[in-house]
């Protein structure tokens, strides 16, 4: 089945709203056609208007929140609300990121809460899930997987998961320059396919995108993507520079 590519810059908290306007006009200038894959652009909340505005002109590039609270507006003090992100455009949220587990003590049913609260308002979900280095070695790849992805989605509907992409970010080789290997990449899609079809059905996870993130670069950007069972990137560290982000794009969906 072909499933259009998604490849999503996750800035993480790099740059600032002037910066995202630089950013902005240096990437356009290098794309003057249209890109046969959906782009996304996670950006800083404080970003957000900054990079509407600048995308006003722009075919074919949608802005992401990198996270959102799981609660309806009122006293939650230093929190986004998922109303707030549809104020200003956004369109996708990313949820579930393994810094956000990790430093931030998010946990499964937390990223349930958030997931379910962002489909209210129709934003499609980016849901990341991966595995550290421990349990990799520990022979739990599946097992974390398949509980992060089971609790992850409790309650979703087909519905929802039409407008879900699974991101697969191995946490050993987020930041560190390690890649998986593109059989590593391409045998943990396949288990995570698998358990969508598990729960889903098989057409479901058929059509379902999973990105891979970790060590995205410009260079194992096409191996990587040629895998039958990857169907994009979320790419951290080499998409704050547009024209590497550009040249992932360019070598990972060839023309
Ligand atoms: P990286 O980050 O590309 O810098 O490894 C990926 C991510 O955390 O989404």
């Amino acid at each position: 089945m072909y499933r259009r590519p998604i490849l999503a810059a996750n800035w993480k908290m790099n740059k600032g709203p002037s910066e995202t306007q630089d950013f902005v006009k240096s990437f356009i200038q290098k794309s003057s056609e249209r890109f046969s894959a959906d782009i996304v652009i996670a950006a800083p909340f404080l970003c957000l208007p900054a990079l509407s505005e600048s995308l006003r002109e722009v075919d074919g590039v949608e802005m992401a929140a990198q996270n959102c609270s799981q609660f309806d507006d009122g006293a939650y003090t230093g929190e986004i609300s998922v109303k707030m992100l549809r104020q200003v455009l956004v369109r996708h949220v990313i949820i579930g990121h393994s810094e956000r587990r990790s430093i931030f003590g998010e946990t499964n049913a937390v990223i349930n809460a958030k997931m379910k609260k962002a489909r209210e308002v129709g934003l499609k979900l980016i849901f990341c899930i991966g595995e550290t280095l421990e349990e990799r070695n520990a022979g739990q790849l599946e097992a974390v997987l398949s509980s992060q992805i089971i609790e992850g989605l409790a309650g979703l509907t087909l519905e929802d998961l039409d407008h879900t992409v699974i991101a697969y970010e191995p946490v050993w080789a987020i930041g560190t320059g390690v890649t998986a290997t593109a059989e590593q990449a391409q045998e943990a899609h396949a288990y995570v396919r698998s358990v969508v079809a598990s729960i889903y059905g098989e057409e479901a996870a058929q059509k379902m995108r999973i990105q891979y993130g970790g060590s995205v670069k410009p260079n194992n950007a096409a191996e990587l993507m040629a895998c039958p069972d990857i169907d994009g990137a979320l790419i951290g560290g080499a998409s704050l520079d547009a024209q590497s982000f550009f040249d992932i794009i360019k070598n990972g969906v060839p023309a």
